[in-house]
C-alpha cells in the first residue's frame, strides 16, 4: 500500500513538473518565426486611383484600430477596449504612419502584402491575432491599401508615437506557440466583382474586405478567414464584446423575420451602415462604426445578406 502511494505521489509530482516546464516554455521561449512564408516580389505603383480606393479600404478596415488616441492619424494606441485584448494582455496597435521609427518603417511592399495576406510580420513572427488578415481580397485591393500607406495623405504623414512593448498575457503566448499559425497563401486571388453583379459584390464586401462576418457571427474566435461562410453561426450574431465601459452583443445581420434588420427597409439599412443611425435604436456604439461606402454598395451588401437569409 505504502509503495503504491509512493508511486502515485511520484507520478503526480512528475506531471506537475512537466506542466511547470511547459508553462515556463510558453512564457519565456521566443515567439515562433515563419521565414518560410515567402515574401512576394512586389513593387506597388502609387497611382491616384489606388490611393483613392486605398483611402476607403483603410478607413473601413484599419482606422478604428490604428488611429491614435485623440488623433485621426494612424499612430496606434493601447488596444484596451476590445474583448480579444482583455484576454491577450496589454497590446498596442502599431504606428503605421511614415515616421522613421514607426513599426511599419522599413517594410517593403512585398512584406506588407505578406503581412496582410498571412499575418507574418517583417521580423517573420506572426502578428498578435487581433490584427486581422485579408486572405480573400483581390490583389488590386491589397495594392490599393499599400499605395495609400505610401501616399501623402495626412492620415499617414509621419507622426511619432512611443508605445511601450506589448505585455501579452499567458493565454496569448500559449495560443501563439501552440495554436495560431499564419494563414496560408491562396492558390488564386479573386478580382474585385463589378458593382452590377450585386450579390457577388455584396459577398465580397462582407467576406473579403470589410469582414462584417468576422464580428457578426456567433463567435469571433471561431471566424474562418479562408472560408467565411463556414464560420459557425455565420452572420447570425450573438457574440458579446466586453468593451471597456460596457458589454455589447453583436446583432444578427440577416434581414429575416425576427431580426431587427428584418423590419427595416433597404434605405434604413443603408442609412444605418453609412451613418450609424438606426430606426428605434440609439446610434451605433463601438466596435461598430459607420462605413465609407456608397449607397449602391450598401444595397449590394443588403442583397447578399437577403440571399443568405433565404438559404
Ligand atoms: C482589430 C484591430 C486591428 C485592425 C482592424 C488592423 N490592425 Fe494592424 N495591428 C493591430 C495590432 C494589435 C498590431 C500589433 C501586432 C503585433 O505587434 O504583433 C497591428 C500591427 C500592424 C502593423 C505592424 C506590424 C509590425 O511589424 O509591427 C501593420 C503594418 C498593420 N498592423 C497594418 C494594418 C493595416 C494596413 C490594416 C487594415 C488593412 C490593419 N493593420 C488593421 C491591430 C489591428
Ligand atoms: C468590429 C466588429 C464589427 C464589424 C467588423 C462590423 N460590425 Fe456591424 N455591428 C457590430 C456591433 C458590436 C454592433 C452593435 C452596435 C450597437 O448596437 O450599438 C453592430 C451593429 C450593426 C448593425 C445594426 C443592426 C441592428 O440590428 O441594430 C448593422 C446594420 C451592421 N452592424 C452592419 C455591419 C456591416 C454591413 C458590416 C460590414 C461592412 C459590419 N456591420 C461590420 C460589430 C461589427
Amino acid at each position: 500500500m505504502k509503495k503504491i502511494l509512493r508511486i502515485l505521489g511520484l507520478a503526480v509530482l512528475a506531471v506537475l513538473l512537466a506542466l511547470a516546464l511547459l508553462a515556463t516554455y510558453i512564457y519565456f521561449s521566443p515567439a515562433p518565426t515563419y521565414a518560410e512564408v515567402a515574401v512576394p516580389e512586389l513593387t506597388v505603383e502609387v497611382t491616384p486611383a489606388r490611393v483613392l480606393q486605398g483611402r476607403v479600404l483603410v478607413q473601413n478596415n484599419c482606422y478604428s484600430c490604428h488611429h491614435g488616441e485623440n488623433s485621426t492619424q494612424l499612430t496606434g494606441r493601447l488596444f484596451d477596449d476590445r474583448s480579444a485584448n482583455k484576454d491577450f494582455g496589454a497590446i498596442y496597435t502599431s504606428n503605421i504612419t511614415q515616421d522613421a521609427n514607426a513599426a511599419i518603417a522599413g517594410y517593403t511592399d512585398g512584406e506588407l502584402d505578406r503581412l496582410l495576406r498571412t499575418g507574418v510580420k517583417k521580423n517573420n513572427a506572426q502578428a498578435i491575432a487581433v490584427m486581422p488578415t485579408w486572405p480573400l481580397a483581390a490583389d488590386e485591393d491589397i495594392y490599393a491599401i499599400i499605395a495609400f500607406l505610401r501616399s501623402d495623405h495626412p492620415m499617414v504623414a509621419a507622426a511619432e508615437a512611443n508605445h511601450p512593448l506589448h505585455q501579452p498575457s499567458f493565454l496569448e503566448r500559449a495560443l501563439r506557440k501552440l495554436v495560431f499559425r499564419p494563414v496560408p497563401y491562396q492558390d488564386e486571388y479573386p478580382t474585385r466583382p463589378a458593382l452590377s453583379d450585386s450579390i457577388a459584390y455584396g459577398a465580397y464586401q462582407v467576406n473579403a474586405v470589410n469582414l462584417c462576418y468576422y464580428c457578426h457571427s456567433a463567435d469571433i474566435k471561431a471566424a474562418n478567414p479562408v472560408e467565411p461562410t463556414a464560420t459557425p453561426g455565420y452572420l447570425v450574431g450573438g457574440f458579446v464584446f466586453p468593451m471597456l465601459k460596457y458589454d455589447i452583443e453583436v446583432p444578427n445581420l440577416l434581414p429575416a423575420p425576427g431580426t431587427s434588420i428584418g423590419d427595416w427597409t433597404v434605405d434604413e439599412f443603408v442609412t444605418a451602415v453609412k451613418y450609424g443611425l438606426r430606426p428605434n435604436k440609439p446610434a451605433f456604439q463601438e466596435p461598430m462604426h459607420p462605413y465609407l461606402l456608397d449607397s449602391s454598395e450598401i444595397r449590394a451588401v443588403y442583397q447578399y445578406l437577403a440571399s443568405v437569409a433565404q438559404q
